[in-house]
């Protein structure tokens, strides 16, 4: 075998390994949402978002291909990024584990600039898309920000399989 061997002996116990180690990266939660062809609102909620560069004001998804939104996302190639607020980790819940056609009869959402908005987000960010690449199970996608709300308070915490806020030291 060829250099060092940091985890496992096998792909599976690698896969293993890697997932209970990025288990334990808490990240911001967001709802990505664009609107179909039809005009029906479409979304998902998203750990795999990031910002990329401030000149121009651009952020990256990673969306598994076989996600629900990916093909009205680049269809309209216009998205939103609705960063959660702490309060809204059960409405989260209750989004993830409706069916796509019904997840919007779970939260108050509106239509601005052309694009569905979820209401009481910390954040909102509406982007185009730039640039698409495959890598693996997952698209890489780039938007470019077109405009940006900040409702503010205290945003949703996923780490370790569970929802939580950040703590406050001192
Ligand atoms: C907390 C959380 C974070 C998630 N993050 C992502 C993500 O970054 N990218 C992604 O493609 N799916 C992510 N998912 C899965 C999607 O939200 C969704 O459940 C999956 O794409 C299936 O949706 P569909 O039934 O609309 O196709 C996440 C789910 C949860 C609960």
């Amino acid at each position: 075998m060829s250099g060092p061997v940091i985890s496992g002996d096998t792909i599976a116990a690698l896969e293993g390994d890697f997932r209970a180690a990025m288990r334990l990266l808490a990240s911001g939660v967001a709802l990505v949402t664009t609107l179909d062809e039809a005009g029906a609102p479409c979304g998902i909620a998203m750990t795999a978002f990031m910002s990329l560069s401030m000149e121009p004001p651009s952020l990256l998804l990673a969306i598994n291909r076989t996600a629900s939104l990916l093909a009205p996302l680049q269809e309209n190639g216009r998205f939103v990024v609705n960063i959660l607020a702490a309060e809204q980790a059960a409405a989260c819940q209750a989004f993830v584990t409706t069916p796509p056609d019904r997840r919007f009869d779970t939260l108050d959402w509106r239509i601005e600039g052309g694009l569905p908005l979820v209401e009481s987000c910390v954040a909102t960010i509406l982007c185009r898309v730039e640039q698409t690449a495959d890598f693996g199970s997952h698209r890489v996608v780039t938007g470019l920000v077109e405009r940006v709300m900040v409702g503010g308070g205290e945003p949703l915490v996923y780490v370790d399989g569970r929802y939580g806020r950040v703590g406050v030291d001192g």
